[in-house]
């Protein structure tokens, strides 16, 4: 052999061996999703929107390959927390990530605490998941932060009297409370009927909404449920009666609205994200997620597609280490998402983000949620409330 290949063999050979152990191993990560069952859609978004994040970005962060595991919990917290602990134990992961529902996160909350792995939550919006484990990062959204806007947009608009409806657990509690607090306060008054998250059947709570002579109906349902409670919605005439709907855009998720079809229009929203946000980022997002799924993302992919984002920029900061490196490492990050700018915030580990009045009009043949107003760095309410 040439005696200069010799010498750069033998320095490639005593680099690697200088290289710490762990960057030559590859950082898994394990992503927890409900692959099937009621809110596969979830899932499915989230799933798009990572591998997407991968083809787009590499799959090396911090001088390690990035190997995502998908394992698919069905929606079941039993299930969840298992799939946790054996990614966790079994493929000593780096990190576990996606929770497509609230109690899905907090039944792994308690294992990242334990074996102090972070956990990414890229969907899960109840206030609390956060404070259920120091790991816990968030990259979707809380529905108070969306919420509160709404309420004053309709205070503003002078809707004055409104019924709650919203799928009874914790999302759906979090969002009554914010609406019932702001609208109230506003001079407007309210009742609130809440709904069973599994199966629901929304005509009975929508006839006594009807009875009540509301000026408007204010709903929210988890991502995948909305086209259910829209057609309920006409079948009970209420879009008919005078009585406005106004929603969480978890309602007119993106995924589903365009077969919503006319009774979706005019539907008043306020959420981070709407596919049809004007950005030369989010256009090239949606132009690659739709080539590469078939299908148009909604929220739950943004938050996948941020969640990605996060642990490439924590690894890169730690040089692929994980465990309490990492999360230090996202603490305080800030970068622009197709939403708009997205900050992680250092004290609370929660996500800071511009909420957006929406509108659903058709363009170009296809139903959007066209943004008309926004709140700029909105964090969660219900933490703000108890910041010193
Ligand atoms: C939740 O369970 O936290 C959740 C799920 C879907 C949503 C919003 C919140 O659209």
């Amino acid at each position: 052999m040439d005696r200069r290949l010799v010498l750069a063999a033998a320095l490639g050979l005593a680099a690697a061996a200088a290289l710490p152990a762990r960057a030559q191993e590859v950082a898994k990560i394990g992503l927890i999703l409900p692959m099937t069952g009621p809110f596969a859609s979830t899932g499915k978004q989230i799933e798009a929107a990572v591998k997407l994040f991968q083809a787009r970005n590499g799959d090396t962060a911090g001088g390690r390959k990035v190997q995502v595991i998908l394992k698919d919990d069905g929606g079941t917290a039993d299930v969840t927390k298992r799939l946790a602990q054996e990614l966790i134990v079994n493929d000593k992961v780096v990190a576990i990530a996606g929770f497509g529902l609230t109690p899905l996160a907090l039944a792994a909350a308690p294992l990242a605490t334990q074996a102090k792995v972070p956990a990414i939550v890229m969907a899960a919006a109840t206030s609390t998941v956060t404070e259920a484990s120091p790991f816990v990062v968030r990259t979707s959204f809380t529905l108070a932060q969306v919420t509160v806007p709404m309420a004053e947009w309709a205070a503003r608009d002078g809707i004055r009297k409104v019924v709650t409806l919203v799928s009874d657990y914790g999302p759906g509690i979090d969002a009554e409370k914010a609406f019932t607090e702001v609208f109230t306060k506003a001079g407007g008054t309210v009742e609130n009927l809440r709904v069973p998250l599994r199966n629901p059947d929304f005509s009975p709570f929508l006839q006594r909404a009807a009875d009540a002579k509301p000026d408007a109906v204010f709903v929210f349902t988890p991502s995948g449920v909305g086209a259910q409670f829209m057609k309920q919605f006409v079948e009970r005439g209420l879009d008919k009666g005078g009585i406005r709907l106004i929603s969480t855009g978890d309602v007119v998720d993106d995924d589903i609205l365009n077969d919503m079809g006319d009774a979706a229009l005019g539907v008043v929203s306020t959420h981070h994200y709407s596919a049809a946000h004007d950005s030369a980022e989010n256009k090239a997002f949606v132009e690659a997620f739709r080539k590469a799924a078939g299908f148009r993302p909604n929220f739950m992919a943004v938050g996948g597609w941020d969640g990605m984002q996060a642990l490439y920029a924590g690894l890169d900061a730690t040089k692929g280490q994980g465990g309490q490196a990492l999360v230090d490492a996202i603490k305080g990050t800030t970068w622009t998402s197709p939403r708009g700018l997205l900050t992680i915030d250092g004290a609370t580990r929660d996500v800071v983000q511009s909420v957006y009045v929406r509108k659903v009009e058709r363009k170009d043949g296809e139903l959007w949620n066209v943004e008309f107003g926004s709140s700029p760095a909105v964090k969660d309410p219900v933490k703000a409330a108890k910041a010193p």
